[in-house]
């Protein structure tokens, strides 16, 4: 794991669409990019509504020298996924080397990785990696439909019987409790998927006995309950109102506005950006895998990197820790 975070230039090698939803863009790096663990990312820059802000995208396997993301395109972005897909080949941007805080173990003696849509980036780097080492491994790998599916040729041709694909469109969805209980008393368990499959991995991992530490998980920060809507908050101690747009973070708005923030991951894993909410209209829409269930449902704090407002105003402190 990279302890220092290294920007380098890129420059737009290839650009291939690999599903419906899903470019795969892959970068030439100049200057030496070292060998990186499966599950690692990369920041970029880019721009929104030529406001300049990072976006972090998990790499997927790539030639040497290169670094690739694989990108899915939401609907009404104006944000970074737009930016992406903006880009053609030989356009520079500036990345950083892939640096990881989602990473395997090793030491399982069978892995069941777990994959929801655009959750796929990660486990499928980790699953050719477990192949590559002869590691015993499965693959359960649910989408909206199958055409939204990226990288599942390639899977199938890896795994064969030992992949599970999952339309949804179909009625077909992973039965949690079901693979759970079909697992080796010593295996590992990795999710990346959106925040509704890992509550329901972590209460059926919890309800099947096994330890909480052999559950490890990712989650994307704009896979929310609720669409993402414009809401306002008043920060108390600095006096000023900050609107947030549908297509900004919490944390990106109050900062733009001159507010200073604590920050680090900006993926709702280290709590760091934790806002306190004093009084709200709207209903919290919590995208973070850092605070607990019940910390979510007494709705007192958020994490302003992922977790929103369905809509309306709230106030806020951001200093509450003194
Ligand atoms: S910056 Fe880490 S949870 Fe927000």
């Amino acid at each position: 794991m990279r302890n220092r975070v290294e920007w380098r230039d890129g420059t737009v090698a290839e650009i291939r669409q690999i599903a419906e939803d899903v470019r795969q863009i892959a970068f030439a790096v100049d200057g030496p990019v070292p060998r990186f663990d499966p599950g690692s990312h990369s920041n970029f820059k880019v721009q929104i509504e030529s406001t300049a802000a990072n976006r972090a995208y998990t790499v997927v396997p790539a030639a040497p020298g290169q670094i690739a993301i694989a990108v899915k395109l939401h609907p009404q972005s104006r944000g970074g996924s737009r930016f992406m897909w903006g880009l053609g080949v030989g356009e520079k941007i500036r990345l950083t080397l892939p640096e990881n805080r989602f990473e395997l173990s090793w030491r399982a003696a069978h892995y069941l990785l777990l994959a929801g849509g655009i959750g796929i980036t990660p486990i499928y780097g980790m699953a050719q990696a477990l192949v590559a080492r002869g590691a015993s491994v499965r693959v359960v790998y649910g989408a909206r439909s199958r055409g939204l599916m990226a990288f599942a040729q390639e899977l199938q041709s890896l795994l064969g019987d030992r992949l599970v694909l999952n339309d949804n469109s179909l009625g077909d969805h992973v039965d949690l409790a079901a693979e759970f209980a079909a697992l080796p008393a010593d295996a590992e368990c990795y999710l990346c998927g959106p925040i509704g499959m890992l509550e329901a991995a972590k209460a059926a991992w919890t309800a099947s006995g096994r330890p909480v530490s052999r559950l490890r998980y990712e989650v994307f920060g704009d896979s929310g309950l609720f669409a993402e809507k414009a809401f306002s908050v008043d920060v108390v101690n600095r006096g000023i109102t900050v609107d947030v747009r549908s297509d900004q973070t919490l944390l990106d708005a109050l900062i733009g506005a001159g507010v200073e923030m604590i920050h680090d991951c900006r993926r709702g894993e280290c709590g760091l950006c934790a806002v306190q909410v004093l009084e709200t209209q709207g209903q919290i829409d919590h995208r973070d895998v850092f605070f607990s269930p019940e910390e979510k449902s007494e709705g007192g704090k958020m994490c302003a990197c992922v977790s929103r407002l369905t809509e309306g105003h709230a106030r806020i402190d951001v200093g509450y820790r003194g």
